[in-house]
């Protein structure tokens, strides 16, 4: 197999890329390097700069690395800024996605690996999500990635391609420091910050109907997203033409903000800060915690890291940015 990364230059995209390269396969990174960063890609895996809008830059990457698998992950993933931009973010998420099935089926591409989110299931109240939980996304983001699952169903049944959808739950940590995450998006970066500014982390409510009062999410290891991504490309082999997986990344296990602000000021020896509680920041969901049965059952995937694996690698990749 031969695969094409569509933001192999990112964050994500980058973990997979080595986790790809690391088992023998055969990659070509195709990014805009709109965020991502040539310094994240290995040496000898080759980078084709250019936007998923792009068709004619498309089928060239396609033809020109005889690509027989698509990974796509390149992707605008914040959910504030989808708000504001709700065009942008459907013209990239969306119309760059049929660009590039447009692509894969007119080549004859017939793999396709692609990053959803939990965004599709907005604010699920169940104790466990499952991948029949009811999708009721609860912004631009999260609909342009349940809409992106549909095209790609239809595509695939359509044009016979073998393809999984992978819904990331909440993304962290880093395999090494260079490959870790620059923005400062989520909870942990979010910590670090407030520390090096010398301000208190906050919790953003402590009155949500859960154990503490805080939040509960599913953190994973970003490597474990990685050997996610390595196990579908592995096993969509053994499915029928047209299959369209969808399957929940995630640990199975939640994680209180509270619990998640104390080990972060426990790993950078922080323990005399005490977290300041604000006011709930609008559209968090209480709870939002992984089945992850069907990708252990399908892809005989599960993650392997704890959180303190991925705080302390996010520590170390902070540290190397920030001095
Ligand atoms: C986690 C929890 C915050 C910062 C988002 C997207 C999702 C996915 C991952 C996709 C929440 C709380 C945070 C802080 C806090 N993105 N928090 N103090 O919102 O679960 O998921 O990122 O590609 O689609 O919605 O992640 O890391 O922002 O927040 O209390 O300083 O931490 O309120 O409960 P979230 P997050």
């Amino acid at each position: 197999m031969s695969w094409l990364v569509t933001g192999g230059a990112g964050y994500i995209g980058a973990h997979v890329v080595r986790a790809l390269v690391d088992d023998g396969e055969s990659v070509v990174v195709y990014d805009d390097l709109s965020t991502g960063s040539a310094e994240r890609i290995p040496e000898g895996v080759p980078l084709v700069v250019g936007s998923v809008l792009d068709r004619s830059a498309l089928d060239a990457a396609i033809r020109d690395n005889a690509v027989t698998g698509v990974v796509h992950i390149a992707a605008k993933k914040q959910v504030g800024e989808s708000v504001e931009q709700p065009l942008h973010y459907y013209r990239e998420n969306v119309t760059g996605l049929q660009t590039l099935l447009e692509a894969m089926a007119s080549a004859g591409v017939g793999r396709l690996v692609f990053s959803s989110s939990a965004a599709v299931y907005g604010m699920p109240d169940v104790d466990l999500v499952t991948e029949d939980t009811p999708c009721l996304p609860m912004s631009p983001y999260g609909e342009t990635k349940l809409v992106g699952e549909w095209l790609i169903a239809a595509a695939a049944r359509a044009h016979g391609i073998r393809a999984a959808s992978l819904r990331y739950f909440n993304v962290a940590g880093a395999a090494a420091p260079e490959l870790s995450d620059s923005g400062v998006f989520n909870l942990i970066p979010m910590v670090f910050e407030r520390l090096e500014a010398g301000e208190a982390p906050r919790v953003f409510g402590d009155d949500y109907a859960t154990p503490d009062g805080t939040c509960v999410r599913d953190y994973i290891h970003v490597a474990d997203i990685a050997s996610a991504h390595l196990a579908a490309a592995r096993r969509l082999a053994d499915f029928p033409e047209g299959t369209a997986l969808t399957l929940n990344i995630g640990r199975g296990q939640g994680s209180s903000v509270r619990e998640m602000v104390d080990r972060i000021l426990k790993v950078t020896g922080r323990q005399d800060v005490a977290p300041q509680v604000t006011e709930r920041r609008p559209g968090d969901p209480a709870r939002v915690v992984a089945s992850a049965d069907r990708a252990r059952e399908l892809l005989g995937w599960s993650a392997r890291h704890d959180l303190d694996d991925m705080i302390e690698s996010a520590w170390q990749g902070w540290r190397r940015r920030h001095g």
